[in-house]
């Protein structure tokens, strides 16, 4: 017989990833790894937002958001985007990166040294509770030019790629 536990938030592994929201004048970045892959067309993907983050308003009003997807050696901008609020440091300027413009997007930043970033428009949002989901269209996709395969899709270093599980950090390990 199997024990019955009650019912919580059970961990799963997630990615970590750098959602960038404000302006480049007055950027912000939040660690969020409640972010998932939604649809295949067109493109979409969620993150879950809780309303009492600097970074709630910032995406609620704009309607953007970047996703800058970290590597392995950038788990302290992770850690730091996750553990302090934009309402009491400048996160960019305290890890020494730079904010900037987004083409695709009126305002949202994103980080000029992360590799790999996903320019996004909300969509829909839905208060669910403590959090709001948010559910985004990637308009664009940003690479170092190193990264465009041939099919014109982004290498993602998959192996090098931030995952969240059960408060730990772990990096993927390819098992076929
Ligand atoms: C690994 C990690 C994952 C996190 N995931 C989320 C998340 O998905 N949604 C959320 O609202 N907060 C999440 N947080 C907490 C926020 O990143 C944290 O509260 C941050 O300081 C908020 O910054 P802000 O006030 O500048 O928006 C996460 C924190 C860490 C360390």
């Amino acid at each position: 017989m199997k024990a019955q536990i009650l019912p919580y938030v059970h961990s799963f592994p997630a990615p970590a990833v750098l959602i960038g929201c404000g302006t480049v004048a007055k950027p912000n970045l939040i660690t969020c790894s409640w972010f998932g892959t939604v649809c295949s067309e067109p493109p979409m993907v969620s993150v879950s937002i809780r309303d009492n983050r600097f970074s709630y308003p910032l995406v609620q009003e704009s309607g953007e958001f970047t996703v800058n997807i970290p590597r392995s050696s950038q788990l302290d901008w992770v850690i730091h985007c996750g553990t302090k609020s934009g309402r009491d440091t400048q996160k960019f300027a305290d890890l020494g990166i730079t904010p900037v413009a987004c083409p695709a997007l009126d305002s949202a930043p994103m980080i000029e040294e992360c590799s790999l970033v996903l320019a996004c428009k909300v969509k829909h949002q839905q208060k669910l509770g403590t959090h709001d989901i948010f559910i985004a269209e990637i308009v664009k996709i940003y690479c170092d030019e190193e990264l465009v395969k041939p099919n014109g899709k982004a290498d993602c270093f998959p192996e090098d790629q931030i995952v969240y599980l059960d408060k730990r950090y772990f990096i993927p390990k390819r098992l076929k």
